[in-house]
């Protein structure tokens, strides 16, 4: 790992507002070089609106963004020299093919064109496109098209790649190939900056994530760490009728620690997860499952957000 003493990105009390709504309401964070930072958050939480911030595509409101040491308002071409930015939305050139997709991009960073097919051929290698080279974006599948999106954010060799929820909606084989390729910007000392909605994801990505809620970060750390500081326990999960599940909590209130009641689930945070499981199967009480699971990254997210992932 290539870690700096000096971020690579740096923000202080940042704020995104549209109107008199605030999108982003002062957050502070350092990201060293050379490791996958991530950003989790509810949908509405400020996660774009941040990435946006950094890659120059909104102006900050207030507050102090540095990229490399550049100013995102000051030293914008700079700045976007150093960073490949994935976005939410798909931003290809439907009109164009893999190839001219790649090559046109280029140009957006003055490359010279020879050098700009030797890269496009780096690119195409790289991402396992090379059967799609002169296919047209439309007959690409939903898969393949993010890989384009991560290839031609790749054009100009950038020390920053940044991934507004680069695996939605991919098949779960599609989305083990992008994390390994991943892996491997990494490894060769590119900074990844990854937003998601995959709790998974995160946890085999990122070294370092924040969660974001409402414009604020209200978490930081590694995904392992904040799983031991949020529950340190385990978790005892239920399936059953509101009723029952309002009865479980009550009977059982002695051997609970915490307990976060979802519409379909109670999820119980304890330290005696097995010594509960038997005396709830062994009482009368009509659940439709009972088990007993290690807590995870989503629990954490359950608990600090207080709702599901996708609302
Ligand atoms: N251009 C805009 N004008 C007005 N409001 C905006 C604009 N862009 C974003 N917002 C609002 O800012 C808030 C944060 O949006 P943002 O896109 O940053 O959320 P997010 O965390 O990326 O969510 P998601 O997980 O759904 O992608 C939302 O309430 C959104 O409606
Ligand atoms: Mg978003």
């Amino acid at each position: 790992m290539n870690l700096s003493p000096e971020p690579i990105i740096s923000a202080r009390q940042i704020r995104k507002h549209f109107g008199s709504f605030v999108a982003v309401n002062g957050v502070d964070f350092d990201i060293p070089a050379g490791i996958c930072y991530g950003f989790l958050g509810p949908n509405g939480a400020g996660k774009t609106s941040t990435m946006k911030m950094i890659y120059c595509a909104a102006p900050v409101t207030s507050g102090s963004l540095t990229v490399a040491g550049y100013n995102v308002m000051l030293d914008m071409k700079a700045v976007k020299s150093q960073i490949g930015v994935v976005s939410q939305e798909d931003s290809l050139d439907y009109d164009l093919d893999v190839w001219q997709n790649l090559l046109v991009f280029a140009r957006y960073f003055d490359i010279p064109r020879k050098t700009a097919e030797r890269r496009a051929e780096e690119v195409i290698q790289f991402l396992q496109l090379e059967e799609k080279r002169h296919v047209g974006i439309r007959e690409m599948s939903g898969g393949m098209k993010r890989r384009l999106q991560i290839g031609r954010a790749l054009m100009n060799n950038p020390r920053v790649l940044i991934l507004d929820e680069p695996t939605t909606g991919l098949d779960p084989q599609a989305r083990h190939h992008v994390w390994a390729k991943l892996h491997d910007l990494k490894n060769q000392g590119v900074t990844l900056i990854l937003t998601t909605h995959y709790m998974d994801e995160a946890e085999q990505l990122c070294d370092t994530l924040v969660i974001m809620d409402r414009g604020n970060i209200i978490s930081e750390g590694n995904p392992w760490a904040l799983i031991q500081q949020h529950i340190p326990y385990q978790v005892v999960e239920i399936r059953a009728t509101e009723e029952v599940k309002t009865e479980i909590l009550t009977r059982f209130a002695r051997a609970i620690g915490d307990a976060e009641n979802l519409s379909d689930r109670l999820l119980i945070y304890t330290s005696e997860a097995e010594a509960l499981l038997l005396e709830i199967q062994e009482a009368d009480v009509p659940t439709k499952t009972v088990m007993t699971r290690r807590a995870t990254l989503e629990d954490v997210f359950l608990k600090l957000t207080g709702r599901g992932l996708i609302d």
